[in-house]
C-alpha cells in the first residue's frame, strides 16, 4: 500500500533569536532582530504548502549552567530572544494560507490577556493563528514574574487545564452572529448573544466577555508537546497538533499509537488530533557531500560541548557542569522537562551533548531522503514531519522548501496546493 499523504510543518528551535550567526549563508549577525529571515521562511514553506511554522520562545537569560548567563551568552543559547508574537503579523502580510503558530506560556500570561492577543491575531491574518501552549520550565523564567521559583511540574498542567478553559469559552463569548451591524436601529453587536464567562477556578478567575468578536477560526489551532504522563493528557484533552521528539523511527509509530489512545479515552475523534515528528534533513548533491556537511556539523557540537550541555541544564534546571565529561550519570529527576531527563540515566554527558539537537537525522540527496521520510511515516502511519534545524540559512531553506519537498510532492506525499482558507481546516482535511 503506497503511504497516505501526510503534513508539514517547521519547528523555528531558540525562537525569534540570531540564528546560523556563526556560519556561512548566515547573512548580517548584527541584524538577527529584522524580520526578514522569518518573513522568507513563511514564504517559501508556503510555496511548498507546509502546515505551519512554529515559534519556539522562553522568556529569560537562563544561569543555570555553572551557575552563569555566560555559556548563554556566548553562544547565543536560549537568549537572546523577541517575543515570536510580534513575527506573526510580518508573517501573515507576506503569505495568504501558511498557519503560525507563537509560543505563550500559561505560567506567564494571564488567561484574559493571552484569550485577548490570539483572538487578535486570528482576526488579522483571517484564520491562520495557532498558539503552541507551554506551561515553563525554569526557575529563572518564573523569576522575571515575581516567584522564587517554578510551580511544580504537574500542578503547571493541572493550572493549565484551567487556564485553556477559560481562554476557549473567551473565544467563545460572543455568539456567532452577534455582531448585527445594523446602521439604522442602530445596532453594532447584540447584547443578547454576548455573554460574560463567570469562570471561578482553583488558580484562575475571570469574568468575560471577551472585549472582541469571534475570530475565523474562533479557536485558535493548539499546538502541545508535552511529553511526561501529566502533560500527555493535558496535549491529549486540548491539542489539534502534538509536536513529538523521538529518537528514532522505531519509536514514531508507538509514541502515535499512544497519542492515539490518550485521545480516545477522552472521547476524542483521534483523527481531530496531528502528530508532527521532528527530522532533521540535510540534503546535498550527492550523499557523499550531505554526510560531509553533517560530519561538519557534529565536528562542531563535540568542540563546544558546554553549549548544547548549557542547554539541556536550561531545559531540565539540572548542572550538567558537575557532571565528569565521560561517566554515566546518575538517576536524575527535573521539574523541568521530566520526559526529556528520563532518557539521560547512565549516559554521559558528552554523548547527552552530542544528542542534544533534536530530531530525527535523514542524510542524503533530496531523492534519498524524501524515500526515507515515505518509509518512517509509511511505519508510522501518520500524521507527519516538523523540520528542525537549530541553526537554518536561506540555503538551508531553500534547499528544504524547493528541493526536498518538491521531491516529497513528487511522491505524492505531501500537498502541492492548499485545500481551505483557515489553518485549522487545512491541518484537518487529511
Ligand atoms: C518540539 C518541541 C517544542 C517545544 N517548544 C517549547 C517552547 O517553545 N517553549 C517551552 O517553554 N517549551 C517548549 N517545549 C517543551 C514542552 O512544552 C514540554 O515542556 C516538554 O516537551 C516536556 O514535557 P513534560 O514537561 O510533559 O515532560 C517544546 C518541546 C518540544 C518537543
Amino acid at each position: 500500500m503506497p503511504c497516505a499523504p501526510f503534513h508539514l510543518a517547521w519547528f523555528v528551535s531558540r525562537g525569534y533569536g540570531p540564528k546560523a550567526w556563526r556560519y556561512d549563508w548566515g547573512g548580517d549577525p548584527s541584524r538577527w532582530m529584522m524580520p526578514d529571515l522569518f518573513v522568507d521562511l513563511a514564504r517559501s514553506m508556503e510555496r511548498a504548502g507546509f502546515d505551519y511554522v512554529m515559534m519556539e520562545d522562553s522568556c529569560n537569560v537562563p544561569y543555570t549552567y555553572q551557575g552563569s548567563h555566560d555559556a548563554y551568552l556566548k553562544y547565543a543559547m536560549a537568549a537572546p530572544k523577541l517575543d515570536p508574537a510580534v513575527l506573526v503579523p510580518y508573517m501573515a502580510m507576506a503569505t495568504r494560507r501558511i498557519g503560525l503558530v507563537t509560543t505563550l506560556s500559561t505560567t506567564e500570561y494571564p488567561p484574559f490577556l493571552l484569550a485577548r492577543l490570539m483572538n487578535s491575531l486570528d482576526h488579522v491574518t483571517e484564520g491562520r493563528v495557532g498558539w503552541n501552549m507551554v506551561t515553563g520550565s525554569n526557575d529563572g523564567g518564573a523569576q522575571n514574574y515575581g516567584m522564587d521559583r517554578q510551580i511544580e511540574h504537574d500542578e503547571r498542567y493541572d493550572r493549565a487545564d484551567e487556564f485553556a478553559e477559560i481562554v476557549t469559552r473567551l473565544w467563545e463569548s460572543w455568539e456567532a452572529d452577534a455582531m448585527v451591524l445594523d446602521r439604522e436601529a442602530p445596532l453594532f453587536a447584540d447584547g443578547a448573544k454576548v455573554h460574560p464567562i463567570d469562570y471561578q477556578g482553583r488558580y484562575h478567575s475571570c469574568r468575560g466577555p471577551l472585549s472582541a468578536p469571534r475570530s475565523p477560526q474562533v479557536r485558535p489551532v493548539l499546538c502541545q508537546a508535552g511529553g511526561s504522563a501529566r502533560g500527555r493528557r493535558f496535549a491529549a484533552r486540548w491539542s489539534d497538533t502534538i509536536i513529538t521528539a523521538v529518537r528514532d523511527v522505531g519509536a514514531m509509530k508507538a509514541t502515535r499509537e499512544r497519542i492515539r489512545q490518550d485521545a480516545v479515552a477522552l472521547g476524542r475523534d483521534p483523527d481531530g488530533i496531528k502528530v508532527l515528528f521532528l527530522v532533521d534533513p540535510l540534503v546535498d548533491h550527492s550523499l557523499a557531500a550531505a554526510e560531509d556537511r553533517r560530519r561538519i556539523l557534529e565536528a562542531d557540537v563535540a568542540l563546544h560541548a558546554d553549549q548544547h550541555l548549557a542547554s539541556l541544564s536550561r531545559l531540565s534546571g539540572i548542572d550538567f557542569a558537575r557532571f565528569p565529561l565521560d561517566e554515566p550519570l546518575p538517576k536524575l529527576t527535573s521539574n523541568g522537562h521530566q520526559s526529556v531527563v528520563d532518557h539521560f540515566t547512565g549516559r554521559t554527558p558528552r554523548e547527552l551533548a552530542m544528542r542534544a539537537e533534536l530530531g530525527i537525522r535523514f542524510t542524503g540527496t533530496v531523492e534519498q531522503v524524501a524515500g526515507m521520510m515515505e518509509e518512517a511515516m509509511q511505519e508510522a502511519g501518520g500524521d507527519g514531519f516538523l523540520i528542525v534545524h537549530a541553526d537554518f540559512t536561506r540555503r538551508y531553506v531553500a534547499e528544504i522548501c524547493d528541493g526536498l519537498v518538491p521531491a516529497l510532492q513528487r511522491r505524492g506525499l505531501t500537498r502541492r496546493a492548499y485545500e481551505h482558507r483557515t489553518f485549522r481546516e487545512n491541518l484537518l482535511a487529511y
